[in-house]
């Protein structure tokens, strides 16, 4: 069978090599003709551990190819993923101008029956205004069916979690859809993967639901973790106690600067704004992006705290990115917290292992210095905060850091060290909750 995926970012990227190595025969679509260039040349736009090993065995045996012609594509195939942006509007409504300009261009092009299957997290109705906007553009009258197949697929695991997916969600309208985009993903039956196959509005909230709750447990974890401080408990002890618990379980109860990305914070404000459409306010995922805005203000007063002021304070950051394992720096808590101590009038010296490229663009270079490595961004420094969890930052010669840093004192808002430790060698030891 022959799919178009349309979008070539972190999902559009890895569902074609991953549909390509499934057996499908895959068109990459994007509309950035210089992003198809490069992938035509065999350059992989992002970092994602895996991707490059499926994304040469496939362009190789030639069942995963690029273009910027998506009429031909759609033409060869009979289901279309689309795949592209969807980031927060204006008041936090998704901007839904992508999809709704794939599904405009599509209708020009189908010449017989396509299965439009959309994996861009997308508000409950969009399915329905796809298929409205499609029909309202086709030249003649043709049969097609849209289904939502919901991408759950995490930056830094996102090969894995495609290949070896938790559940497949396909919400269709029709049956022969449901039974269409089923069939694509055949080889996870295999490995029983489960299918939860249901209509279009509940496959489109699944997500959302997802995302919500998982943004929930990270706020819950951050308000615990203050109030730990503050009565002298220790909020690692409190999430493993709770974390055994196996209807709470143990993921997403790990402490920190707050949740960031491309997908959390826009996603639990767009689940706001549907509950502000339907009468029905969603007042916890209300509360867990303003925890979530709140944990990021706080870190910067600690710091301030610590520094006995940010003006001229020199400040080393570990990690950019928005979690490890990613170049993505997007909505990243490390990025936020930067442009918070650049108001400060703080320097920053920073370094991240993939994402400093990213980071260029959304901090430019004023008060800043770009660093080689960890010890560089170290260097001379005031105080030093780690923003992303990378693992080097794990091992590295604390004993070093210490004796290039002009005073030691570690932000470690990951909580990736030992407290004791850290103390023990002779650093001022700031954490999350301990
Ligand atoms: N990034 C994630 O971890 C993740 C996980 C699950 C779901 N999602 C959802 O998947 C969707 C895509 O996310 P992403 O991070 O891959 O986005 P992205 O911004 O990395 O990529 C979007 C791509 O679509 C292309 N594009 C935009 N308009 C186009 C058009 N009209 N025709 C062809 N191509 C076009 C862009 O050039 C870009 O390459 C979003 O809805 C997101 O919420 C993302």
């Amino acid at each position: 069978m022959h799919v178009t995926v349309v979008g070539t970012g972190y999902v559009g990227l890895v569902s074609g090599a991953g549909l390509a190595d499934f057996g499908l025969s895959v068109t990459c679509v994007d509309s950035d003709e210089r992003k198809v260039q490069r992938l035509q040349d065999g350059q992989i736009p992002i970092y994602e551990i895996g991707l490059e090993e499926i994304f040469r065995r496939n362009v190789k045996n030639r069942r995963l190819t690029f273009s910027s012609d998506l009429k031909s594509a759609v033409e060869q195939s009979l289901v279309v993923f689309i795949a592209v942006g969807t980031p927060e509007g204006v008041n936090g409504e998704p901007d839904l101008s992508q999809v709704r300009s794939v599904a405009s261009s599509l209708a020009k092009y189908m010449d017989d029956y396509k299965v439009i299957a959309t994996k861009s997290t997308v508000p409950v109705g969009t399915g329905r205004k796809i298929r409205a906007w499609i029909e309202e553009s086709l030249k003649k009258p043709m049969k097609f069916d849209v289904v939502s197949n919901p991408e759950f697929l995490r930056e830094g695991s996102a090969i894995e979690d495609f290949m070896r997916p938790n559940r497949v969600v396909i919400g269709a309208e029709s049956e022969q859809a449901a039974a269409i985009v089923k069939d694509i993903y055949r080889p996870l039956y295999l490995i029983e993967t489960p299918f939860v196959m249901t209509n279009l509005e509940t496959a489109e909230l699944i997500k959302y639901a997802s995302n919500a709750f998982l943004a929930t447990k990270i706020s819950f974890i951050n308000e615990m973790a203050n109030l730990c401080e503050k009565v002298g408990a220790d909020i690692h002890d409190v999430s493993r106690g709770m974390g055994l618990d196996k209807r709470i379980g143990s993921k997403f109860l790990h402490p920190g600067p707050g949740f960031g990305g491309s997908c959390f914070p826009k996603d639990v404000a767009a689940l706001c704004t549907m509950g502000r459409w339907f009468g029905n306010p969603m007042r916890i995922a209300e509360s867990v992006l303003e925890v979530n805005q709140q944990q990021k203000a706080r870190v910067v007063a600690m710091m301030e705290e610590g520094l006995a002021g940010l003006s001229n304070r020199t400040i080393g950051v570990w990690g950019l990115a928005f979690k490890p394992n990613t170049d993505d720096t997007r909505e990243s808590p490390a990025i936020n917290i930067c442009h918070r101590l650049l108001e400060g009038k703080a320097l920053i010296q920073v370094y991240d292992p993939v994402a400093m490229n990213n980071a260029k663009g959304e901090l430019g270079e004023k008060g800043i210095s770009y660093c080689a490595d960890a010890y560089a961004a170290a260097c001379g420094a005031d105080g030093l905060l780690i923003g992303t969890e990378w693992n080097e930052f794990r091992n590295v010669d604390l004993q070093k850091v210490k004796s290039v840093m002009k005073t030691p004192i570690l932000f470690d808002v990951r909580n990736i060290f030992d407290p004791a430790k850290l103390r023990t060698l002779g650093f001022r030891y700031f954490g999350m909750g301990r």
